[in-house]
């Protein structure tokens, strides 16, 4: 361990050489507190095979890494299971910088990479079922369209066992340990549902589909292996991540509400106190989230295992409140399932705000409850009294 950036071995023949970006805040929009890693692995077949790479910035933490196990330019393949540019991008300088052979990808991942790096006849297309041999290695493959990229595929090292699961089961968390048994479980728990959230709540039913697969490929998973945060190596641990997924992708409502909402003269966030009480009287659990603070990858998190969503904002020329329809935006992207809603805000003279939310919860599939509750400047207490009682009326549809 005297070299600077050295590899860690996960197996006989496979070796962590990834890098840690400690720094990380913002993953294209996703806020990353607790920072992230871009994993690859080392396989030490005849031909060594490199899986996945990093961030182009990363370039030199990773050769340091492989440096520390093997001379670089005795790295003949590079398997490339996902083609977006954490992962990817320091391809085109590897290739530039050893002698490399083939590069492995699905037949999106082909054209993802061509069109991203021009990388050419280097390239070679591999399908599920596909076998790469590495010479006394072997690497199955399972296409996982849309998972999240049209591109993504996992590969399978045969004789260990190891899932290399590109993003999927992964987390945006930086940490010195590599295992998900070295970490404190309710971080795990919390970073890896923020990243379903985030990255794979739209593309639930595939994630079912996916899950309802895994066992007809008949994988001895000794490992799994993601392109971020820890590896899953005890068999429970294995278990629990894959039950995870099946959790947050059948996205069951509880009795959890989640209240967002943003103020300008703070009417609006009395509206949201007085929802978030009904709520409550009604036996509902709340979280209850102002904009001014908080992030938008952060409200999709607690939607994961929600019931409710209510929404409130003022209304700024004819419009939602810049805030709320930024999260709003990010939501429907998402999709989030099964969830009630309901809107409230205060205006100053026309008041289209709770108009637009609720009809972009149409187009979410949220299930309005009743017209959006809004109100001329300042609350009064039978405004109050009104946004209890929708909280109260959420709660009776939320609360078993
Ligand atoms: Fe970690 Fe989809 O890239």
């Amino acid at each position: 361990m005297n070299n600077a950036f050295s590899a860690l071995k996960i197996s006989d023949k496979v070796y962590w050489v990834g890098a840690i970006d400690w720094g990380l805040r913002n993953f294209h929009g996703y806020k990353t507190s607790r920072g992230s890693t871009y994993n690859a692995f080392l396989v030490l077949g005849e031909k060594v095979t490199l899986i996945d790479t990093v961030k182009p910035k990363f370039y030199d933490e990773m050769m340091s890494r492989i440096r520390s196990v093997i001379d670089p330019a005795d790295i003949k393949y590079i398997v490339s299971n996902h083609s977006e540019m954490d992962h990817s991008g320091a391809i085109p300088q590897v290739v530039r910088d050893l002698n490399i052979e083939k590069v492995f990808a699905s037949p999106k991942g082909v054209e993802a990479l061509n069109e991203h790096f021009a990388l050419g006849d280097i390239l070679e297309t591999v399908k599920t079922g596909d076998k790469i041999s590495l010479g006394g290695a072997t690497l199955s493959i399972i296409e996982t369209r849309m998972l999240h990229w049209p591109d993504s595929m996992f590969s399978f090292y045969e004789e260990e066992g190891i899932l290399f699961s590109n993003d999927a089961f992964g987390m945006h968390l930086a940490t010195a340990e590599r295992y998900a048994e070295e970490l404190d479980p309710w971080i795990i728990r919390y970073e890896a549902a923020k990243y379903y959230a985030n990255i794979l709540l739209h593309l639930s039913p595939i994630v079912l589909n996916l899950l309802n697969k895994l066992p007809s490929f008949n994988l001895d998973i000794k490992m799994i292996a993601p392109d971020h945060g820890p590896i899953w190596r005890r068999p429970n641990d294995i278990q629990m991540i894959l039950d995870w997924y099946r959790e947050w992708a059948e996205q069951k409502p509880t009795r959890k509400a989640v209240v967002i909402y943003d103020t300008m003269w703070e009417s609006t966030a009395k509206m949201a106190a007085a929802v978030a009480d009904g709520l409550i009287c009604g036996g509902a659990t709340v979280e209850l989230m102002p904009l001014e603070g908080t992030h938008r990858s952060d409200v999709v998190t607690e939607l994961l295992d929600a019931g409710a969503l209510l929404v409130g904002s003022p209304t700024m020329n004819n419009q939602i409140y810049p805030t709320v329809a930024d999260v709003m935006n990010y939501v429907k992207g998402l999709k989030p399932k099964n969830l009630v809603g309901a809107s409230f805000g205060s205006h100053g003279w026309s008041g289209e705000a709770t108009k637009h939310l609720d009809a972009m919860m149409k187009e979410i599939n949220i299930d309005v409850l009743d017209e959006g509750i809004k109100h001329k400047y300042v609350p009064t207490k039978d405004a109050l009294m009104a946004c209890r009682e929708l909280g109260l009326l959420v709660a009776k549809r939320i609360v078993q």
